[in-house]
């Protein structure tokens, strides 16, 4: 028999309806378990197990060192939490560019590992072979333009992207590229809010901006940020909805006084 419950999982077809009625849809990383459940349940509509996980839970200063199996146990961490949320797994660096073949057992990996939802990769015409391949298959495809962190090298600098004109013509030539190909969706990073609208008009698939503009589908921020866990990292883009870091200092310097003070455990809290 199977379990019966009243949420309606958000879907690809769902995502594109909220597109053509002008919902806007919001999106946030998650790479855990609780983190997942607690997102989950406050009604976001897409969370991205992002390769930022390689900046915000292992501490490293790219996105580049961050390895499939490690994005699989993020993957497969946050998919436990989710009941309604469509759930997105990014490709990391080294799994997709330059070989089809690899970039399709990848996904296959993250798809059979995770329970994820989809994939998401980055980059136009350079990947547009592993998007293809990967489409092939059934697995739903992501991309993502305009500021791609995993090729920090090649551009050297995590300035706007896009602000030159051949650029944003490259731009804007690899989203149409991406939507006929068969991607769900766009990610948009750092580019002006001109052109991140500019896209969203000219594509039917939702447009997920992260310092986009106001013009796209929806937007996505990276957890640790919004919620003022990171504190060095503070772009234009970047709203910040709490100071957990604060919150969470104070507690744990009540903790340590309380311990030290022999405060705690109190009669109550032992056996
Ligand atoms: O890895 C990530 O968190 C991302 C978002 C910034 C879109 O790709």
């Amino acid at each position: 028999m199977s379990v019966q419950n009243d949420i309606k999982k958000i879907t690809t077809h769902r995502l594109s309806e909220m597109k053509l009625r002008g919902e806007k849809i919001a999106m946030l990383t998650a790479y855990d378990y609780s983190m997942a459940c607690l997102v989950d349940e406050a009604g976001i509509d897409i969370v991205l197990v992002g390769d930022s996980a390689s900046n915000v839970m292992a501490g490293n200063e790219t996105t580049l060192p961050i390895t499939l199996n490690q994005m699989i146990y993020h993957g497969a961490s946050v998919v436990r939490g989710v009941k309604r949320a469509l759930v997105v797994v990014d490709l990391p660096f080294g799994t997709y560019q330059g070989n089809s073949r690899g970039a399709l057992a990848s996904a296959i990996r993250i798809m059979k590992e995770t329970a994820a939802d989809a994939v998401k990769l980055e980059g136009g015409s350079e990947v547009i072979e592993s998007v293809h391949r990967i489409l092939s298959a059934g697995i739903p495809v992501m991309g993502h333009l305009g500021l791609i962190p995993q090729s920090i090298h090649k551009f050297g600098t995590y300035t706007v992207r896009a602000q030159e004109e051949s650029e944003a013509k490259k731009l804007v030539s690899d989203a149409k590229l991406l939507e006929q190909a068969g991607c769900f969706s766009i990610v948009l990073e750092k580019i002006p809010a001109k052109l991140g609208k500019q896209v969203a008009d000219e594509v039917k698939i939702p447009v997920i901006g992260i310092g986009a503009g106001a013009g796209v589908d929806g937007q996505v921020l990276v957890i640790h940020d919004m919620l003022g866990i990171t504190q060095q990292f503070s772009p234009r883009f970047l709203r910040r909805y709490h100071n957990i870091a604060a919150e969470i200092k104070g507690a744990v310097g009540n903790y340590i006084n309380d311990v030290k003070s022999l405060d705690f455990p109190n009669e109550k809290e032992q056996y």
